[in-house]
């Protein structure tokens, strides 16, 4: 279905989790993230009636998984085998899991995987991550996901000033020789993030670069060298036009925009026992309010994923 500005709206970006392994600090709060009722998160068969819901509603084109950490779930795999059958299914994780499941989340049919991966200092990605992250620890993740043909992998690094500012030129040569492609993302000022912003005109600065196509939300370049990279500028701007996605989380609200906006509690609608024809015209209904654009700030990404 189109929305009332044209976009196609056909990419489903599901929170199985609010949970977490590490405490990323463009993210979390230090103390992890408020305590949720267990109740009150969808329990996997309703995330797989939802999102059947949703797709005989949209004709999904993609499902990506998220989180928090979606490797965390339990029956993440079982999961991944009910939804690759609607459509194309992949996943935004961390990788601190990745090796264990790499090779099971292929059998169930997951097309591929983002990585996050901030800076190549281990002292960095520590005060980043706030958890006891090594650089192995993400290689090993590339390299699992790489042997298990989870292609292409895409790498997403939040861009913070006075924190990995400064080491952009590296990444992208680490990247382009794990066989990846970086993809630096503008810090947005969400709740619980404690972080100061890169502007995307900054980071070309520091690495430039010429601009060779749009993929998705994301702006390509190509380094002197002939390396290319993304900047997806969610702050700078311009990647609303291109938005095709709608969001569902953990407790199985549907949000038309990472900046919030009007949702659909989904999730209470399917447990008090509407019929799938009213839930149908309600995603509908969602879809032709999604705004043009919006603000960030007033949700946290643990929340919605990214
Ligand atoms: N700004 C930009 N990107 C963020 N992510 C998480 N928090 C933020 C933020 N405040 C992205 C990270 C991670 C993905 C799950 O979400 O890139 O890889
Ligand atoms: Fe966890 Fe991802 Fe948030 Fe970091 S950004 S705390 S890895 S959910």
């Amino acid at each position: 279905m189109r929305d009332s500005y044209g976009r196609q709206i056909d990419y489903l970006r599901v929170s199985v989790t609010d949970r977490c392994n590490l405490r990323c600090i463009y993210c979390m709060p230090e103390s992890g993230i408020p305590h949720i009722e267990h109740s009150s998160i969808l329990r996997l068969e309703e995330i797989q009636q939802l999102v059947g819901l949703i797709h005989e509603a949209l004709n999904l084109r993609k499902i990506r998984l998220t989180g928090g950490e979606p490797l965390v779930r339990k029956g993440i795999v079982s999961l991944v085998k009910t939804l690759s059958q609607l459509a194309e299914t992949a996943m935004t994780t961390n990788g601190i899991l990745l090796p264990k499941f790499a090779s099971e989340l292929q059998e169930a049919g997951l097309s591929r995987v983002n990585i996050s991966i901030d800076s190549l200092k281990n002292d960095v990605i520590r005060r980043v991550t706030r958890r006891d992250v090594t650089l192995g620890m993400v290689e090993s993740a590339i390299q699992a996901a790489k042997e298990n043909d989870l292609n292409p992998v895409k790498l997403n690094c939040v861009v913070l000033k006075g924190v990995n500012s400064g080491e952009l030129a590296d990444l992208i040569t680490w990247a382009h020789n794990m066989g990846t492609v970086m993809r630096f993302i503008e810090h947005m000022p969400m709740t619980d993030s404690q972080c100061d912003h890169v502007p995307r005109d900054r980071i070309l600065e520091e690495v430039p670069a010429e601009f060779i196509a749009t993929e998705g939300t994301a702006d390509m370049y190509m380094t002197p060298s002939g390396i290319k990279f993304g900047i997806i500028a969610p702050v700078a701007g311009g990647m609303c036009a291109n938005c095709t996605r709608l969001r569902l989380t953990a407790e199985g609200e549907l949000l038309p925009c990472l900046a919030g906006g009007e949702s659909l509690n989904l999730g209470k609608m399917l447990r008090s026992g509407n019929s799938s024809t009213e839930m149908i015209s309600a995603v509908h209904a969602l879809v032709a309010k999604k705004p043009h654009h919006g603000a960030c700030g007033g949700v946290s990404m643990w929340r919605i994923g990214g």
